[in-house]
């Protein structure tokens, strides 16, 4: 049964956004865009190329087992329209394999007038549609990434405004065409500010999305929030995992709604074991949301480095991603 915009009722969209972060487990975001993957590709020695990207993300998803930690997978527009090696599309192959395949619906970000260094992200322009479409090519969900730096006076009220009406504004598209947004506020950790600079930006651009959302009266319900983790710049003095998880439920609860169906943490280039320790230091504390990851590097990036193109490594490559999807996933934590 559908509404008059032809989404799937609310209830369908609830027990979509459920699944992504149930039972312990994660969304693996393999939504590189295609400058990305390729930039990725070329540093691992592999000639980027178009098959050589399908190849890639088809020995990903298709990890023996893979399901067992990851509920979806977030691919990119280019690969959510390739096949598997047998021919199925690769939203029939990931649906196959018992997880939900998702797309990254932004274009990237642009230079926003007015905020001299800060970007807005964009792809609002025909949404709707193209949302309709990727719904139609068997998309579930759709991640929308917005970005902010940490600088002397940065990022502005400005920017953190025009990202968060952004934001709002393509959740609202996504759940008319029957997709479940992941909100993706990403403060970067560029930069060697200390951890108590990051959790008050951190607080800064959600209490802003919260608001942005609740006035496009966007569902928590239907939604899973893709923050950081509140740590210390990437080139400060590092804090230790029990003061992250701390800081990050902290910020967390005070500026996001207890019914979001979801909080599932990007890893924001950190290294494998870091991500993951502190990752297990935020589930350790009481939440009311399911908490889980949606990591991109912390994930790939050693199947990458096993991998480089060869054949013969594609089951060292394919090991590599299952031991990082094994560490990060968790028995469902109780809502508090
Ligand atoms: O948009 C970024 C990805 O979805 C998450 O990537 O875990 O490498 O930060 P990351």
């Amino acid at each position: 049964m559908t509404d008059r915009a032809g989404a799937p009722q609310a209830g369908g969209l609830r027990a979509t956004a459920r699944r992504l972060v149930a039972g312990g487990r994660g969304i693996l975001a393999a939504d590189e865009s295609v400058a990305t993957m390729s930039k990725r590709l070329d540093d691992a020695g592999v000639p980027a190329s178009a098959q050589r990207r399908r190849t890639y993300r088809e020995l990903l998803v298709t990890a023996d087992g893979l399901a067992d930690g990851v509920n979806g997978v977030i691919l990119c527009e280019e690969t959510l329209r390739q096949r598997f090696a047998d021919g199925r599309t690769f939203p029939e192959g990931i649906a196959g394999l018992g997880m939900l395949p998702g797309i990254k619906v932004d274009t990237g970000t642009a230079p926003l007038a007015g905020a001299p260094g800060e970007t807005v992200t964009t792809g609002l322009d025909g949404l709707p549609e193209r949302a309709a479409e990727f719904a139609a090519l068997g998309a579930r969900f759709a991640k929308w990434r917005a970005v902010f730096r940490i600088t002397g006076d940065l990022p502005s009220n400005w920017a953190i405004r025009a990202n968060a009406h952004a934001l709002a504004r393509y959740a609202a598209d996504c759940l008319q065409a029957g997709l479940v947004p992941i909100v993706e506020p990403e403060v970067l950790a560029a930069g060697d500010h200390p951890l108590d600079r990051t959790a008050t930006v951190t607080a800064r651009v959600l209490a802003t999305v919260t608001a942005a959302l609740a006035d496009a009266g966007i569902d928590p319900a239907a939604t899973v929030l893709k923050p950081n983790m509140v740590t210390a710049g990437a080139d400060a003095v590092p804090a230790d995992p029990a003061s992250v998880g701390r800081a990050t439920l902290d910020v967390l609860r005070a500026t996001v709604p207890d019914d979001l169906a979801g909080v599932a943490f990007l890893s924001g280039g950190w290294a494998p074991a870091t991500a993951a320790a502190n990752l297990a230091a935020i589930r350790e504390l009481p939440a009311p949301w399911p908490v889980t990851f949606s990591f991109g590097r912390a994930l790939v990036s050693p199947a990458l480095h096993a991998w480089r193109g060869d054949p013969d490594a594609v089951p060292a490559a394919q090991e590599a991603l299952l031991a990082e999807v094994r560490r990060n996933t968790a028995p469902a934590p109780v809502p508090a």
